[in-house]
């Protein structure tokens, strides 16, 4: 679980995206798994699908129900059958307490709700990596406990590998095993989670956790 952290502008959404393919870039290099990624669009095509990525803005298809949502990706990109991806998108429904909006449609969920069905779609596919960026910035405070909450589970998982950006201190403290602190496009810290809230490496980043009340 690494968790970027860093003020904005500082180049967060850029790095997380870059991972993704989203973003070009001009030198450094990308490993997965241990093997060099050649960014060319085939390769990033192949690697998305093993990469799930959930945004601030929970890109949910309006015109499609809960359901369709979250099986779409399963059954068209990656072709499984789908009576086996319905039954996994009830159990990861259920998990988040969403069953019984399975026949809804996204104008008819909270923006908390969106968020936690945004999230299922993309575990839906399997990925091996989740990327989030920001997931619980645009939620009533109410509605951010429970997104962080269905996170946080996921971490305890151990079998993932995750990748946040988050502007939750308390919730970045709990479950970041490895801290980035990125200022100006550069990551000026890599502290292990349990260092970085106490004792940050750098100034700016002390000064960045005073400025979080933090
Ligand atoms: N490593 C970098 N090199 C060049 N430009 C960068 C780099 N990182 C970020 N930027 C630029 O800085 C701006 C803010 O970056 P962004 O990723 O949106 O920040 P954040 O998500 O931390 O608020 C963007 O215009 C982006 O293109
Ligand atoms: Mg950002």
């Amino acid at each position: 679980m690494v968790t970027l952290l860093g003020p904005s502008g500082s180049g967060k959404s850029t790095l997380i995206r870059t991972l993704n393919g989203l973003e070009k870039y001009q030198s450094g290099t990308i490993t997965f798994n241990g093997k060099k990624v050649v960014p060319n669009d085939k390769n990033w095509q192949t690697l998305r699908q093993k990469i799930g990525m959930v945004f601030q803005s929970y890109d949910l298809f309006p015109n499609l129900t809960v359901m369709d949502n979250i099986i779409l990706g399963p059954t068209k990109v990656q072709k499984r059958a789908k009576e086996e991806v319905i039954a996994q998108a009830r159990a990861l429904l259920k998990k988040v307490d969403l069953l019984d909006y399975e026949d809804s449609y996204p104008r008819q969920l909270s923006g908390g709700q969106k968020q936690r069905i945004a999230i299922v779609r993309a575990l839906a596919l399997h990925p091996e990596f989740m990327l989030f960026d920001e997931v619980t910035a645009s939620l009533d405070p109410e509605m951010v406990r429970g997104v962080l909450n269905i996170i946080r589970d996921l971490a305890d998982q151990d079998d993932m590998t995750m990748i946040i950006v988050t502007h939750e201190m308390d919730f970045a403290k709990q479950v970041a095993d490895r801290v980035l602190f990125l200022q100006d496009g550069k990551i000026l810290e890599d502290t292990p989670g349990n260092q970085f809230f106490d004792h940050p490496q750098t100034t700016r980043a002390k000064e960045f956790l005073e400025s979080m009340n933090f």
